[in-house]
């Protein structure tokens, strides 16, 4: 992947304190809590912004997440919590934030589609990372607002859901999905990355996963 960066920082990322959670098992004695020699931190100090920032370290693709409220109003949101679940039965995953403005829509709704974006398509997914607001150029038409021209594409119904924290679990049964095979647009560290560098081509790509 090249470093090829193409956005500003999302806020909390431009330091580079090191935060370690080796010592967060649970039962983990005083010795071994609070600030280490290194500059970690134990889990007793975990702030949200520093833990946000190691976990950026995860390199994900970038979805937007479309549904319907029970309005009927479109709604669609920037994920990249996005992730595989099982082949049989098909299933995926996401998280919603509960501060989410589409956040009981996306609780209520019986289908969502998820769009996996490309690596020109850095414009929507900032679009979709601001609140609320109609966030669709055109009418967005029949069952779920469609996302056009990203990589690929899962219609999912909205099957199983988990409260977990700030957010909920959100589980879907894959009832139909496409892809085209083009670059994909990349998040690492607060970052869009809009270029990767040595792509495999196809063949070694199923090589490696044979
Ligand atoms: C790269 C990226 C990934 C994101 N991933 C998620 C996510 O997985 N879940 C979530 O609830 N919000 C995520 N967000 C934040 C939402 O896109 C953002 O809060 C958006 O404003 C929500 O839209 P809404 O308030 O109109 O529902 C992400 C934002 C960015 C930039």
């Amino acid at each position: 992947m090249s470093n090829k960066r193409n956005s500003r920082p999302a806020p909390g990322h431009e330091s580079n304190v090191p935060v370690s959670l080796a010592a967060t098992s649970e039962g983990a004695g005083d010795a071994h809590q609070g600030a280490r020699a290194d500059g970690a931190r134990a889990a007793n100090a975990v702030e949200p912004v520093d833990l946000r920032r190691v976990l950026g370290q995860f390199v994900t693709g970038v979805t937007i997440v479309t549904a319907r409220g029970v309005d009927g109003a479109p709604v669609g949101l920037t994920v990249n919590s996005f992730a595989s679940v099982s082949l049989d039965p098909p299933l995926v995953l996401w998280s919603v934030a509960r501060t989410a403005a589409s956040f009981a829509a996306f609780r209520s709704c019986p289908r969502f589609r998820v769009h996996v974006l490309a690596a020109d398509q850095l414009a929507l997914a900032q679009k979709f990372a601001v609140r609320g607001g109609d966030k669709f150029d055109r009418d967005a038409v029949g069952d779920l607002p469609v996302i056009d021209g990203c990589v690929a594409w899962f219609e999912c119904d909205n099957r199983e859901q988990y409260d977990e924290g700030d957010h909920v679990i959100l589980i879907g049964r894959v009832v139909a999905f496409a892809s085209t095979g083009g670059a994909p647009l990349v998040f690492h560290d607060g970052r869009y990355v809009t270029e990767i560098v040595g792509k495999p081509s196809p063949a070694e790509l199923r090589d490696s996963l044979s």
